[in-house]
This record gives structure tokens, C-alpha cells and sequence, in this order.
């Protein structure tokens, strides 16, 4: 039994327009070209949420009519890390809000007898230590990609690290927590259970293939 609470470490942005596109995707008969385009406009509507507490700073500007001090971004520019394939659904959406974003990228897929994440790349920007690190994969099943790929960043000295996804099991959500109590987690919908197959139940399936069309 995984009872999950949304706490500062887990948040469930469960916002009408996020419900609503979920819906879309998760019926069986919506096909690739839709459901990689609402995959990427949720990516883009859970962004106002996750960058909440960026930081500014003040800079003396002048309006066309008054001088004024004003706030923008401070620091490194942040990195969308997504987990290969599925992650790479959400990045557009993401850019679209942070344009200015870099990305890094991790291969990881789950081996379907062990359900075990098995890596095969990683390419990261400079300077991931002083950047704010967002991991993106829309999945979180039995948790195991997330932790692997949190490990990953760490390793290379990112400290400042959020993991977002759009359906999320309740194994999973415990899991991660677990391995990385640092790491706060953003989701647009807790889902019941894992099936027997490591499947999130409703779930909407294997995203991957759903965003590329390959099945
Ligand atoms: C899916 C999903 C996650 C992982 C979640 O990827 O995108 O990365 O499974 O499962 P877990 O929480 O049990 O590790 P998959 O292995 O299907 O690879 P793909 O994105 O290349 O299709
Ligand atoms: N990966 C997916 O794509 N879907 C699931 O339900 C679980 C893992």
C-alpha cells in the first residue's frame, strides 16, 4: 500500500486544463499526431508550476516612460534533461515556456523481462552543477528510469534537481522518494497501480510508442 501525500516534494498539478488533455490522450483511439502535440502542450502548461520558486533579480530598466527597477532570471540558464524516448515528447513544450533552456538527454529504456532500466547515452550541457536540472519522462511507473537517470545528473554534480511526468504510479512516486529524497516530484495525475506487465493502470499505455508511432 503506497499512500502518497502532496507535500513540498510531491505535487499533483492537477489543474482543469491538465485534466482535460489527459483525458484526450489517454483514450485508446487517439492517434500519433494528436497525442504528441498534447503531450507537449501539458509539458508546457506544468512549467508554470516548476518554475515557481526560480530566482530573480533586479535591474534598473527604463519603460518608454519612467525609469523603473525591475526583476528578471538570475544564474545559469536551467537544463531540460529528457529520458529517451518518451521524455523527448514533452521538450518542445517545454521550450516553448523557457526558450532559453538547455538540454541534456539520457537513454535509458526499461528491459521488458526485468523491467530493470538498461543506459545506453548521455550528453549533458557545462555547468550542471550550478544549473537547475529538470528530469522529464512522461512515465513513473515502477520508478526505476527516474532513479537511474536522477543518479546519472548526480554523479556528474547536479544538486538542484526536479523530476516532472504526466502519469505516475503510486510504486513509483514511493520509490523515488525513497532513492532520492532531495528530488521533488511534479505530476499531472497519480494514477492506481502497476499491472503485472510494470504497466501504469489506467495508465495510457506505452507512451513511447504512442508519441512515435512505433507498434
Ligand atoms: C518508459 C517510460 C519511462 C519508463 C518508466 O520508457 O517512458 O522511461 O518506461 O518505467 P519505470 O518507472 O518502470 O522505469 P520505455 O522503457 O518504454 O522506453 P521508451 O521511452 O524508449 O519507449
Ligand atoms: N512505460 C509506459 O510507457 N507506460 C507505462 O504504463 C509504464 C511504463
Amino acid at each position: 500500500m503506497h499512500s502518497i501525500q502532496n507535500d513540498e516534494f510531491v505535487l499533483v498539478i492537477d489543474h482543469p486544463l491538465i485534466k482535460h488533455k489527459l483525458t484526450q490522450i489517454r483514450k485508446k483511439e487517439t492517434g500519433t499526431n494528436e497525442f504528441r502535440k498534447i503531450v507537449n502542450e501539458i509539458g508546457g502548461l506544468m512549467v508554470y508550476e516548476i518554475t515557481r520558486d526560480l530566482e530573480l533579480e533586479n535591474i534598473d530598466i527604463e519603460t518608454p516612460v519612467a525609469p523603473m527597477t525591475a526583476e528578471q532570471l538570475s544564474g545559469e540558464k536551467l537544463v531540460i534533461c529528457p529520458i529517451l524516448r518518451a521524455g523527448l515528447g514533452m521538450v518542445d513544450g517545454i521550450l516553448q515556456m523557457l526558450p532559453s533552456a538547455k538540454v541534456g538527454h539520457i537513454g535509458m529504456y526499461r528491459d521488458e523481462e526485468t523491467l530493470k532500466p538498461v543506459e545506453y547515452f548521455a550528453k549533458f550541457p557545462n555547468k550542471i552543477e550550478e544549473r537547475l536540472v529538470i528530469v522529464v519522462d512522461p512515465m513513473l511507473a515502477t520508478g526505476g528510469s527516474a532513479v537511474s537517470a536522477i543518479d546519472m545528473v548526480k554523479k556528474r554534480g547536479a544538486k538542484n534537481i526536479k523530476f516532472v511526468c504526466l502519469v505516475a504510479a503510486p510504486e513509483g512516486v514511493s520509490e523515488l522518494r525513497k532513492q532520492h529524497p532531495d528530488v521533488p516530484i511534479y505530476i499531472a495525475a497519480l494514477d492506481e497501480r502497476l499491472n503485472e506487465k510494470g504497466y501504469i493502470i489506467p495508465g495510457l499505455g506505452d507512451c513511447g510508442d504512442r508519441i512515435f508511432g512505433t507498434k
